[in-house]
């Protein structure tokens, strides 16, 4: 048996927010935000919109491509820290926005690798027999989380959803092997406490800005880049390829000094890192799938050709995935 990707699609907000633009809403600068991020803007959904709208566009795409109908699909998950609300799922309400009347469907949150843990839990599904076709959609409309008062974390963030259609296909590669982590001791450098149980909604919590995006950037640039190249390497090894191995590498798209320097760890060749943080900034568990749609389109990615994929987010959590196309 052998789960492959037959389907990628994406979807982004028409509203562009530039450097120059967050010059005028903060002490910050277009020098500032592209050396330390490789950042030039990012997209921003209007006021009210769902997550699921975004996640439904690039959806119905990637099943576009499958040549895979509604009806057809057995599961689907949506990988998000920014749900609809914060019940029902995200995937429920994405469910019924395609007629996928037969899906059952459900949210998993592991903040930036949350598309990898997904593919994942999506091959196990299909392996074990409890679904033929999934639909995996990373979905975000961080926007909504966060502080425009905070320069540190508002210039990093965007909007924005990517989808993929999981389907057994015999007698061909598809994902060869996956890794995941998670380090739930480090959950303080990179979290969004309001709104659950801890703090629950309240005016003190909302005056003290808990209910927006908080990280150490330093300390979370750090483990970043070791996380990063530790489980791209183990994937590897698990798979018996090498790096030169590789047609194309699609990061997490958080920090271009990241990627440059997970890149260079690795030993990958020049050109084979794929970039588009300069068009959308950090999309957390859509920025993967994004990159993918958007390689396939540009011809950069091909069928046939080896990916390999690997992302690092809050909780900490961070995986990487080798996948033949
Ligand atoms: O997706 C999940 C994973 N997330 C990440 O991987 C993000 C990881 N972290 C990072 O990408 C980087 O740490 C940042 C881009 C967030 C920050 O870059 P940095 O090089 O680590 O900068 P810094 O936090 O050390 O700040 C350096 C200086 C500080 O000023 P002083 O104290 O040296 O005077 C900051 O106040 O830059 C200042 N600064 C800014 N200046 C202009 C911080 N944010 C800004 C800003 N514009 N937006």
């Amino acid at each position: 048996m052998s789960v492959k990707i037959t389907g990628i699609g994406h979807a982004v907000p028409d509203g562009v927010l530039t450097n120059f633009d967050l010059e005028k809403m903060m002490d910050t600068s277009d020098e500032w935000i592209t050396e330390r991020t490789g950042i030039k803007e990012r997209r921003i959904a209007p006021k009210g919109s769902a997550t699921s709208e975004y996640a439904a566009r690039a959806s119905r795409k990637a099943m576009d491509m499958a040549g895979v109908g509604p009806e057809e699909i057995d599961a689907i998950i949506v990988a998000t820290l920014t749900p609809d609300m914060k019940f029902p799922s995200t995937a429920c309400f994405l469910q019924e926005k395609l007629g996928a009347q037969r899906a059952y469907a459900f949210d998993l949150n592991a903040a930036c690798s949350g598309f990898i843990y997904s593919l994942t839990v999506a091959k196990g599904l299909i392996e074990s027999g409890a679904a033929r076709k999934v639909l995996v959609s990373g979905a975000e409309l961080l926007s909504t989380i966060i502080n425009f008062d905070d320069r540190s974390t508002a210039v990093l963030f965007g909007d924005g959803a990517g989808a993929v259609v999981l389907e057994d296909v015999p007698d061909e590669e598809g994902i060869i092997c996956t890794a995941l982590h998670s380090d739930g001791s480090l959950w303080e450098l990179l979290n969004c406490p309001g709104g659950g149980s801890v703090y629950p909604i309240s005016k003190e919590m909302i005056d003290e800005k808990l209910h927006y995006i908080r990280m150490n950037g330093n300390e979370t640039f750090k483990n970043a880049v070791t996380r990063l190249v530790e489980v791209t390497r183990e994937v590897l090894e698990k798979s018996g390829r090498t790096i030169d191995d590789i047609d194309l590498f699609i990061p997490h798209q958080a920090n271009k000094r990241i990627i440059d320097a997970v890149a260079k760890r690795l030993g990958l060749s020049d050109g084979k890192a794929y970039l588009n943080l300069h068009k959308y900034g950090n999309t957390s568990a859509a920025s993967i799938p994004i990159a993918m749609s958007e390689a396939w389109e540009e011809g950069a990615l091909k069928k046939g050709d080896l990916l390999l994929i690997s992302a690092f987010g809050a909780g900490l959590t961070w995986g990487s995935a080798l996948i033949r196309m």
